[in-house]
């Protein structure tokens, strides 16, 4: 049976704490605020536009279209990231439409690690980055946002890389450096002076930066997202990379774009020919139409890319409250819709011996859905082997829920804590 093992190289990388905390959800039905998905309707016009997708007279709608994206898609894509990059963008060269930003990772990890080169990657990270980097033959080189204060509210902003760690971490063999900016699952949104200091050294040692900026358009006031693509020097060695599925509120669309200078696209075009192929056109169709809606009332009041962020900021505030008013310590994001909070306070309300994994976080988590009902995901999936144990204080919520259900959340931690300080006056 050797024979069918796993191939050598996906080994190490078979487990995901999404495969597992599903599964401890579809057991356990708690409320889950685990993964990270609106659960109320996107916009009506992106759903109408499909709809009209669907029933439109033209018949090739329903089949193959262009492999590195649909005509209509990269036309909007083009237009929409000429104005905000402040570049020209060639639809045909510059873009690739892809499974998900999944795929645009994918093809963009894939297309440009050759066997022993080195990728920085920031800690925490959007956990599929460092198994991406192992098959392809990649050393992964990482590095923690360290938070830099120990006491009151904390901010995304108190995370921080130490610069002179940046530094020590770029060589000759480096390769690349992933940013997540707006960041899952911190929520951080780096600096100007921070993406300055991370260009510099990508220029310093010709290194590719891929952007990962699907929480683009999830952005706290005063906080602005800035593409580390418009700095200097960056254009030429940058990969975007963003997410319909963020933009749109429809995750289960599962469409994705990375774009950058064609000599760089080519590589992910490569791996995507060989690979996906081609996109599901009737979606890509109604995400264009989304992008042509939202174009011309860009930075606008009605525009979705607006609104969403204002109608997401009093959840996170609501979610930051309760939080705090249980006992817990979050990190208030200044983008994206996940919160971070430190449980140890609450510790000793906590059977953490009846649960066997080796992670503290990930017990926390366990005996929280099985036992009160509310569902997180461990931080210290976030991080590698050699770094789990910085993140074993902390869970991370997502907040883009209807307030119904945070409400419930707010209920079910409620009545936990008074329960158990109830139980131990007694
Ligand atoms: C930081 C980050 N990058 C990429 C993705 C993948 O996006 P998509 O669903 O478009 O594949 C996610 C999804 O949660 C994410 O949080």
């Amino acid at each position: 049976m050797d024979k069918f093992k796993l191939p050598q190289r996906y080994i190490g990388n078979d487990k995901s704490v999404w495969v597992e905390y599903i599964q401890l959800a579809l057991e356990h039905k708690p409320l889950n605020l685990g993964q990270g998905f609106p659960d109320f309707p996107p916009p009506d016009y992106i759903t109408e536009a499909l709809k009209t997708v669907c029933t439109s007279d033209n018949v090739l709608l329903h089949q193959y279209t262009r492999g590195f994206g649909h005509p209509r898609l990269v036309t909007a894509l083009a237009q929409m990231y000429s104005q905000l990059i402040g570049k020209k963008i060639d639809p045909q060269t510059e873009i690739l439409v892809t499974a998900g930003a999944y795929g645009a990772l994918y093809s963009s990890i894939l297309g440009h690690i050759e066997e022993g080169d080195e990728a920085i990657i920031i800690e925490p990270y959007f956990d599929c980055y460092e198994p991406m980097v192992r098959t392809a033959g990649g050393v992964p080189k990482f590095i923690p946002l360290r938070l830099k204060k120990s006491s009151g509210p904390i901010s995304s902003g108190d995370w921080v890389l130490d610069p002179t760690e940046l530094q020590n971490m770029f060589n000759a063999k480096t390769k690349l450096i992933i940013v997540n900016t707006p960041h899952n699952p911190l929520g951080k949104v780096f600096t100007k002076q921070e993406l300055e200091m991370i260009a510099d050294l990508c220029k310093k040692w010709n290194v590719l930066c891929i952007s990962d900026e699907v929480y683009e358009w999830i952005v706290y006031k005063p906080y602005e997202h800035i593409r580390i693509a418009t700095l200097p020097g960056m254009w030429e060695r940058t990969i975007t990379i963003g997410s319909a599925g963020k933009t749109f509120s429809v995750t289960g669309w599962k469409t994705g774009w990375a774009y950058g200078p064609a000599n760089l696209i080519r590589n992910l075009q490569v791996v995507h020919q060989n690979s996906v192929y081609t996109c599901t056109t009737p979606i890509q169709e109604a995400i264009a139409l989304g992008f042509e809606k939202e174009f011309p009332r860009l930075g606008q009041t009605d525009c979705y890319f607006v609104s969403l962020p204002k109608e997401l900021e009093p959840k996170r505030n609501y979610m930051a409250d309760f939080l705090r008013e249980v006992g817990m310590n979050p990190t208030v994001p200044e983008g994206g819709y996940f919160m971070v909070a430190d449980w140890t306070p609450l510790a000793s309300k906590v059977d953490l011996n009846s649960e066997k994994d080796q992670y503290k976080d990930y017990r926390f988590t366990k005996w929280m859905t099985k036992n009160v009902g509310l569902q997180g995901i461990p931080v210290s999936a976030f991080y590698s082997d050699a770094h789990k144990h910085i993140a074993e204080d902390f869970v991370r919520y997502c907040f883009i829920k209807k307030d119904d259900n945070l409400k419930k959340a707010c209920n079910i931690l409620t009545k936990w804590k008074n329960q158990r300080e109830g139980e131990s006056t007694k």
